[in-house]
């Protein structure tokens, strides 16, 4: 095994401000096609999801979890955006993230926040991700219906989103990849500037701590 693209692309260049994990969080399009993720950290992954606060702890959620080989990952590869149809099946695990928006034993959605809930959940499953050694990259170009009928997810969950979680991709694993996806995973990070998004006291009034 060759070592990752020296050097890694910079997590949050200039973000002297945010701590680790958070700083090195980054969606890779390229994953280590030959390492696999056991079973222990998957698991992990999943506990640190379900420690997430949410509305009332009702904790909304539902995982499902596929492994790259088996018929359920293919349920997913199959409903893939064209996008997506590169980079997805170069992770070793997808985990499909569904959340409560009906009635189902018993259990109701607390409105909006079943998403809002969900985002969050998520959240916290890439850091720990991160805190481990591994990266995730999360996905909406995926048809859920398509992949809530194939792992039989029930009517009254909705599939949000798909999370690949791995390795980074190594320089071998990049020669193998499509351009357009080396192109995705080098693309230069960056964000709105905060004064555009952060206010102090009043909306437009750009928060300068
Ligand atoms: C809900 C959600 C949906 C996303 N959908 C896709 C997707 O379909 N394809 C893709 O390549 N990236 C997708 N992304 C990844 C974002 O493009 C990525 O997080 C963003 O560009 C910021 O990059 P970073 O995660 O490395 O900071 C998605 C991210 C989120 C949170």
């Amino acid at each position: 095994m060759t070592a990752p693209s020296s050097p890694l692309p910079q997590p949050s260049p200039a973000a002297d401000l945010v701590a680790e994990p958070m700083r090195s969080r980054w969606s890779p399009a390229v994953f280590a096609t030959d390492r696999p993720v056991d079973d222990a950290t998957v698991g992990g992954l999943l506990a640190a999801a379900a420690w997430a606060p949410s509305t009332g702890n009702t904790q909304p959620w539902a995982y499902v979890v596929t492994r790259r080989g088996t018929p359920a990952h293919d349920v997913v590869l199959d409903a893939l955006s064209e996008g997506n149809r590169g980079w997805v099946p170069t992770a070793p695990v997808v985990i499909v993230g569904a959340t409560l928006v009906g009635e189902h034993d018993g259990r109701s959605p607390k409105g909006d926040y079943t998403f809002y809930d969900l985002g969050q959940s998520v959240a916290h499953l890439t850091l720990q991700a991160q805190a481990v050694g591994l990266h995730t990259h999360q996905f909406a170009g995926v048809d859920g219906a398509a992949v809530a009928r194939g792992l039989g997810i029930p009517d009254a969950f909705r599939v949000v989103v798909g999370i690949a979680v791995g390795y980074v991709g190594t320089d071998d694993h990049l020669a193998a990849a499509r351009d357009e996806d080396v192109a995705r995973h080098r693309k230069e990070r960056v964000r709105r500037a905060l004064a555009e998004s952060a206010y102090d006291g009043a909306w437009g009034v750009p928060f300068g701590g």
